[in-house]
């Protein structure tokens, strides 16, 4: 439930927020002042749980918040000089994630702005990862890498085309103005991350996918290209079909690497989808496939990087010519992706701003930039207010 104030007094330039961001296994808070300068950005990652499950396992993940969200709180607000006095507001993500994790960040920050009778609002991820873009981290002090943003000193100006890219989601949206959102497209299947990670366990890379397949991808010379689907006229996207054609090239090349020591035997029958069989463990004892060679699996993490790289690149490049942006923010944890950065900073036909690499993945620093905004337009959130696992950009 969202409440609007009515008096839409300027807020202080000192105007301090601690945000607490948990909607997958993250447990991240952050304490940031004017919506742009992070006084403490505090990152808890679960990666080492999850690790040996090869993905995020949702249960774990909301016992994991738990232990780890006063700690976390805590060292956060260590660097706030005056502690919890010098905290004028509280926000949290309420969606979209897994509902057990958003459910813990926020409960407890619910339970500290009623505690110290300050106002709450509840902040919407997608949103928060392009309010990344708003930050302004000093060179060398948390969050750093201020030359990281080639193109963006204050913050941006409207029209903006946002490029959402992370584990979860996929997007393109129009920003006219803060809250002012149409979303131009979005995955029909796969989210991007997602298909990294998916195609990364596929060549035996690991999790999480994205950062394996960027080092195994770096300075390959490429051998053929992988599919690209288009979807003409269509500002959606679809990577299920590349990620399938990384599978069926990986079947077939262990299929002969397993025929080289017995010499030839017949093919066995493959189905449409494969898919089954690359994450289906085989029976105990069952011969397993042999490993992919490094040099295949270098040129297919190469090829597929190059396919998703061109259509995203390609459809926000078009967005933003079309629509008048004055800039393309790129946003969530795949814009960590330098792949990516450079290719559309090369074919955008205007600026193109990014966050710094630890501003991508999942923070707390970005849902106090976003909602920095919602308190300056009077927004805030009711105590009633609950998660929304599927929340949609604009919800
Ligand atoms: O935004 P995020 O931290 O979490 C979600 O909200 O989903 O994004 C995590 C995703 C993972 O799928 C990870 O593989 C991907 O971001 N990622 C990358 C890179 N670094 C992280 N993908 C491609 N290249 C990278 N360098
Ligand atoms: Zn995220």
């Amino acid at each position: 439930m969202i409440a609007y104030t009515g008096a839409m007094e300027p807020l202080a330039d000192d105007f301090t927020i601690l945000a607490i961001e948990t909607s997958c296994d993250e447990t991240a808070a952050a304490v940031v002042r004017g919506g742009r300068a992070i006084l403490s950005n505090v990152v808890a990652s679960q990666m080492a749980t999850h690790q040996r499950f090869g993905g995020v396992v949702p249960e774990l993940a909301s016992r994991q918040h738990i232990v780890a969200l006063a700690p976390v709180v805590e060292e956060a607000l260590r660097a706030l000089p005056g502690g919890w006095d010098g905290v004028h507001a509280v926000a949290a993500t309420y969606g979209p994630g897994l509902s057990g994790a958003l459910l813990t960040g926020l409960n407890a920050a619910k339970a500290i702005a009623w505690q110290r009778g300050l106002p709450f609002v509840g902040v919407n991820h997608l949103e928060a990862h392009i309010y990344a873009n708003w930050l302004a981290p000093a060179a060398g002090g948390p969050g750093g890498q201020a030359a990281a943003r080639p193109q963006g000193e204050g913050p941006p100006v409207f029209p903006l085309v946002a490029l959402v890219v992370s584990g979860g989601h996929t997007l393109l949206a129009l920003l006219r103005d803060h809250g002012d959102y149409e979303l131009l497209g979005q995955t029909r299947d796969d989210a991007v991350g997602e298909a990294f990670d998916k195609v990364a366990r596929i060549l035996g890379l690991g999790y999480p996918g994205g950062p394996a397949i960027q080092r195994a991808a770096q300075g390959v010379a490429p051998a053929g290209a992988l599919p690209r689907a288009w979807l003409r006229d269509s500002y959606d996207f679809s990577f299920s079909g590349l990620k399938t054609a990384v599978l069926h090239k990986a079947q077939e090349r262990q299929e002969l690497a397993a025929r080289v020591p017995q010499g030839p035997e017949p093919r066995p029958a493959r189905g449409r989808s494969a898919e089954p069989r690359a994450r289906a463990k085989p029976p105990a004892g069952a011969p397993q496939p042999p490993p992919l060679d490094p040099a295949f699996v270098g040129q297919m993490a190469h090829a597929f990087q190059e396919s998703v790289v061109d259509v995203l690149v390609a459809k926000a490049a078009d967005a933003a010519a079309r629509h008048g942006a004055s800039a393309i923010l790129l946003a969530g944890g795949v814009a960590a992706n330098l792949r990516l950065r450079e290719e559309l900073t090369r074919r955008a036909p205007v600026p193109v701003r990014y966050p710094p690499l630890d501003l991508c993945t999942d923070n707390a620093a970005m849902v106090a930039a976003a909602a920095h905004h919602r308190f300056a337009a009077g927004v805030q959130s009711g105590w009633s207010l609950d998660v929304n696992p599927s929340l949609r950009l604009g919800g």
